[in-house]
């Protein structure tokens, strides 16, 4: 090799070495074989080389060209293994770090229970329905065989809004009763749905908010039976309170869309307010076999279809399955109920044994 051929190889080995970074290699590459290197360069200048000289100092260029690159490529695989080592250095988990904060968002109770409900009842097959909270006079009351004149209207007195003239006015619906409506229309049967929503009423006072919210049910095949009904709410209540021998107790009573009615009440301690002991009861929702007048007020054959429906307080549960004493604070947005009561919104909601 001539002396400027080995003086470029010595040079660039040099250089390579020198390199601390692919950048720098790159520098390197570039100086070497790119379009205005060194190298090339020489291979440029190689038709100016005396015609006898010529075929050698092609040879020595060429094996120069192969070792330079050779030596080229190895630097680059050995800075990019060097990169490798120091990344995975830096990024290498400590787990004697503290734990980070917790996530500052909770999920509100009601979401919460909410959430439980839709679990439960999933697990048995039931869809969720919704509804507008702004409802018709005709799905919150009549089609429920509610009918203008009827006393149960006066328990669920509510906010209405205008109306075109001649036309009853809209209301803010008092229950979500008015789903099972608005299911069996759009849906069809057979059915099987919750409808956890809000719901309004004019009342206010330490156990009644003008807002609140319910969770509906409603069953409809060709054969469902109160056996269905009885079996499915005792399941959901064990389940939902994470007590399997909650006593559970069906009492007759009176809801205009069903027939027969029953109120549903827990056995509860009445003075230390533990569920599932003690002698006393606790009425956790209404419930009834879907009346066959509501049945045919949406086309569908009582004939041919019955089945359950059953309706319940979102806040009235939660507060007992969580011990929470008072209902106002669940509105009141006070950051210091809300981390009290607030659940972590990674903690996967519980599916019990029952459901
Ligand atoms: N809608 C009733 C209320 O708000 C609760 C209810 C009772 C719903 C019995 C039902 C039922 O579906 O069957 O007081």
């Amino acid at each position: 090799m001539t002396d400027d051929l080995s003086a470029l190889q010595a040079e660039t080995d040099a250089a390579l070495a020198a390199c601390a970074d692919l950048r720098a290699w790159d520098a390197v590459r570039v100086g070497v074989l790119g379009r205005n290197g060194k190298l090339t360069a020489l291979l440029r200048d190689l038709g100016k080389t005396p015609p006898e000289q010529r075929r050698d100092r092609g040879a020595a260029l060429n094996r120069l060209k192969e070792a330079l690159t050779a030596a080229i490529e190895a630097r680059r695989g050995a800075l990019e293994a060097a990169a490798l080592d120091a990344r995975l250095a830096a990024e290498r988990l400590d787990p004697s770090l503290p734990p980070r904060p917790r996530a500052a968002g909770l999920i509100h109770p009601i979401s919460r229970t909410m959430e439980e409900m839709a679990a439960i009842f999933g697990a048995m097959g039931f869809e969720i329905a919704e509804g507008p909270d702004v409802e018709t006079d005709w799905h919150n009351f009549s089609a429920l065989n509610i009918p203008a004149h009827h006393p149960a209207r006066d328990d669920q007195d509510t906010f209405y809004l205008t109306a075109p003239p001649g036309s009853p006015p809209p209301v803010l619906r008092t229950h979500t009763s008015p789903v099972q409506i608005r299911a069996m229309l759009g849906r069809g049967v057979p059915l099987r749905v919750i409808v956890p929503g809000r719901t309004y009423r004019a009342d206010h006072d330490a156990t009644h908010s003008p807002m609140f919210h319910q969770c509906e049910g409603l069953v409809l095949d060709r054969a469902i039976t109160l056996g269905h009904l009885k079996g499915c709410l005792i399941d959901f209540l064990r389940a939902f309170f994470a007590v399997p021998d909650l006593p559970v107790r069906f009492r007759a009573s009176y809801f205009p869309f069903t027939e027969p009615s029953m109120e549903v009440d827990i056995g509860w301690d009445r003075k230390s307010g533990e569920l599932g002991k003690g002698a006393d009861w606790l009425e956790i929702l209404g419930s009834g076999m879907v009346h066959p007048r509501v049945l045919a007020n949406v086309g569908i054959d009582p004939r041919e279809w019955q089945g359950f429906a059953f309706g319940m307080g979102v806040e009235r549960v939660t507060m007992l399955k969580h011990g929470i004493p008072d209902l106002r604070p669940f509105y009141e947005s006070d950051i210091r109920w809300l981390r009290h009561y607030g659940f972590n919104p990674l903690a996967p909601t519980m599916l019990h044994e029952g459901a």
